[in-house]
């Protein structure tokens, strides 16, 4: 079955042929272009019947976006295997409803039985995906509805557009700046909300640059964890690192990131100080660190601290004098001191190898130094 799934087009119209046999009435052709008499989205939404009535209406297929999909060769009976007729409503078969992680794990294996794992390596992606995303929140039982998921791969990617374009080209990164809308669109729209006035939010949507943080930066993208959690407390912030360096730098030697690199979320991490989807320049007057609002950032944790406690600087470093100049003045004395102490170290020794060189010259005849094995005594 897997196999015939594999080798697509051909293979998938015998088995919708299989298929068609085994319904006696009526039997009327279960190819793609039957489904999509119904089922095309320039007709419109369906609207479900008898016991469905009430729920959604189903999404039409938009043909040309189906072509383009990595799944555009594909028969829609080989997904939809409990479809069986081409009559509404549709008396469901007993096949399993249409979903992408049994189908793809089978395609895996018999990849991999195959010795097909080189050419096939986005296959092997797929997997691996699916496997980070079953530990991820949103594989877990929806709080509200349990009988499904908090999303599923078909919440994130349109299962019939599916297009996510391979690694490195410059498809993927026009894709990449959709980011925000995946997550935001339909199910985080206040995140997104706040994300769009951030500084990130607006280099993303309104300057389409893709150097800027969207929400898989912070997050991660199939793994996702829950906030509240001290593994996200603790990644988030090698997260915010790995494009702010010299940040994380600063940050690492400071008290707050000492003890966070030691594994502890509760003193201060970067978005205690700087928020999280309304991330603003300091400049700006409406940022969380901007010194008009720093105390009351500071006094979230430090309740008793006082204007005072504010001259304290998260990033001060020793190579910004415009910055910071008393830490670069202290840093440049201790080198001063240090290059100081040790210079008069060697200059002293060096002019006391100079005099012994020089009396062991002056001394150059003494008996003792001849022979200087001879007992002391002897002289
Ligand atoms: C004569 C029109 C018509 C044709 C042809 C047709 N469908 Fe449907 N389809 C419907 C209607 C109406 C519904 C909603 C009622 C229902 O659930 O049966 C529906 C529902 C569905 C659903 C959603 C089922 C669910 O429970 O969520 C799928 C999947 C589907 N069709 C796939 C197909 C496939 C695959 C084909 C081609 C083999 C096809 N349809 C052909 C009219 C049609
Ligand atoms: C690669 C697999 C795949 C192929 C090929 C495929 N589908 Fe689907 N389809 C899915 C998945 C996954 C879902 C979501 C299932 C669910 O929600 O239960 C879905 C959902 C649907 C729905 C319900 C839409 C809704 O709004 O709830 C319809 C109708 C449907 N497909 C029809 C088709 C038709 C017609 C074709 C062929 C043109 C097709 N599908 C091809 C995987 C596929
Ligand atoms: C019934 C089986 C089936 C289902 C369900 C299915 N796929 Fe696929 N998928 C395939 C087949 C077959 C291919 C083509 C494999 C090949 O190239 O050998 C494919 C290809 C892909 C590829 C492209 C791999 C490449 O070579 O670039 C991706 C990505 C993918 N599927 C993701 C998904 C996602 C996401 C879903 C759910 C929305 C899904 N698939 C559902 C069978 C399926
Ligand atoms: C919460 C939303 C979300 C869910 C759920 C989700 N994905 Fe994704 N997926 C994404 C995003 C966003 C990207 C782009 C990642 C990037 O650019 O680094 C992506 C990328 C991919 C890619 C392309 C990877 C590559 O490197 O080319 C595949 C394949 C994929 N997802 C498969 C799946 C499968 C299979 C599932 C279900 C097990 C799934 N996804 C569930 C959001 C999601
Ligand atoms: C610059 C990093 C960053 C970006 C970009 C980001 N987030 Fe977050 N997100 C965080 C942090 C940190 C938290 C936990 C602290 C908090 O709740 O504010 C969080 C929490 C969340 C939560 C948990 C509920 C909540 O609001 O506390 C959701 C949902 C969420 N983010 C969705 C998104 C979405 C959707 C996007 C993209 C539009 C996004 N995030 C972009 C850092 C980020
Ligand atoms: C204790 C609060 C605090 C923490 C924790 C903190 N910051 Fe800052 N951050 C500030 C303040 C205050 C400024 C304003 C500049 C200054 O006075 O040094 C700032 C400035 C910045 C800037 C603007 C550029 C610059 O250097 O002025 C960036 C980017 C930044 N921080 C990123 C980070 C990242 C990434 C982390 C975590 C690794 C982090 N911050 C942790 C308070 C904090
Ligand atoms: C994918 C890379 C990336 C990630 C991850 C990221 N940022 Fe940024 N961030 C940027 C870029 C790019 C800018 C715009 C740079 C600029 O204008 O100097 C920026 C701007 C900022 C600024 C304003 C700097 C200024 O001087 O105006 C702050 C503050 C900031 N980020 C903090 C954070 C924090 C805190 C996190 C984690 C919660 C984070 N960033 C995660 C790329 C990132
Ligand atoms: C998320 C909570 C949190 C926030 C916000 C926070 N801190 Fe802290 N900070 C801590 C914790 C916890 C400690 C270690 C416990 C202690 O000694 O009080 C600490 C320690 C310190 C220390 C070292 C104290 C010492 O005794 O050596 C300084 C200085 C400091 N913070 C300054 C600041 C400043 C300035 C801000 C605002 C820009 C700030 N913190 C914001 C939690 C926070």
């Amino acid at each position: 079955m897997v196999g015939a799934i594999s080798c697509a087009g051909l293979l998938t119209v015998l088995q919708t042929e299989a298929a068609a046999k085994e319904i006696p009435v009526p039997l009327t052709k279960l190819d793609n272009a039957t489904c999509l008499t119904c089922h095309d989205a320039d007709k419109g939404d369906l609207k479900a019947t008898g016991a469905k009535a009430t729920s959604k209406p189903l999404h039409g297929i938009n043909n040309d976006k189906f072509g383009k999909s990595v799944h555009g060769e594909m028969q829609c009976v080989a997904c939809h295997k409990d479809i069986r007729d081409a009559v509404a409503p549709h008396k469901k078969g007993t096949g399993q409803k249409a979903e992408c992680v049994s189908c793809h794990l089978a395609l895996w294996e018999t990849a991999k039985k195959e010795n097909l794992t080189r050419e096939k390596a986005r296959l092997g992606v797929v997997v691996k995906n699916i496997e980070t995303y079953k530990s991820s929140y949103h594989a877990r039982p929806n709080k509200e509805d349990p009988s499904r998921v908090n999303a599923a791969c078909d919440d994130c990617h349109n299962s019939h557009t599916f297009n996510v374009p391979p690694q490195g080209t410059s498809r993927r990164t026009d894709w990449h700046l959709t980011i925000p809308d995946v997550c935001g669109a339909q199910c985080h729209t206040d995140e997104l909300d706040e994300y769009k006035t951030s500084v990130h939010g607006k280099k993303v949507l309104e300057e389409h640059n893709q150097k800027a943080a969207v929400c898989i930066d912070c997050h991660t993208t199939h793994g996702i964890a829950n906030t509240s959690k001290d593994t996200f407390k603790i990644s988030i912030t090698e997260n915010c690192g790995s494009c702010h360096t010299e940040n994380l730098k600063s940050y690492r030697s400071t008290y707050h990131g000492q003890i966070n690199k030691l594994g502890y979320g509760y003193t201060a991490k970067c978005y205690d100080c700087h928020g999280s989807h309304g991330i603003l320049s300091p400049k700006d007057p409406e940022s969380k660190v901007h010194p008009n609002n720093r105390l009351k950032t500071c006094q979230k944790c430090h309740t008793q601290a006082t204007q005072g406690f504010v001259t304290f600087s998260p990033h001060a470093n020793t190579h910004d004098f415009e910055r910071y100049p008393q830490v670069w003045i202290v840093s440049r004395f201790m080198w001063a001191l240090l290059a100081g102490v040790f210079a008069f170290f060697w200059l002293h020794t060096g002019l006391w190898w100079y005099r012994e060189a020089q009396d062991r010259k002056a001394r150059r005849n003494h008996p003792d130094r001849r022979h200087p094995d001879k007992p002391r005594s002897a002289k």
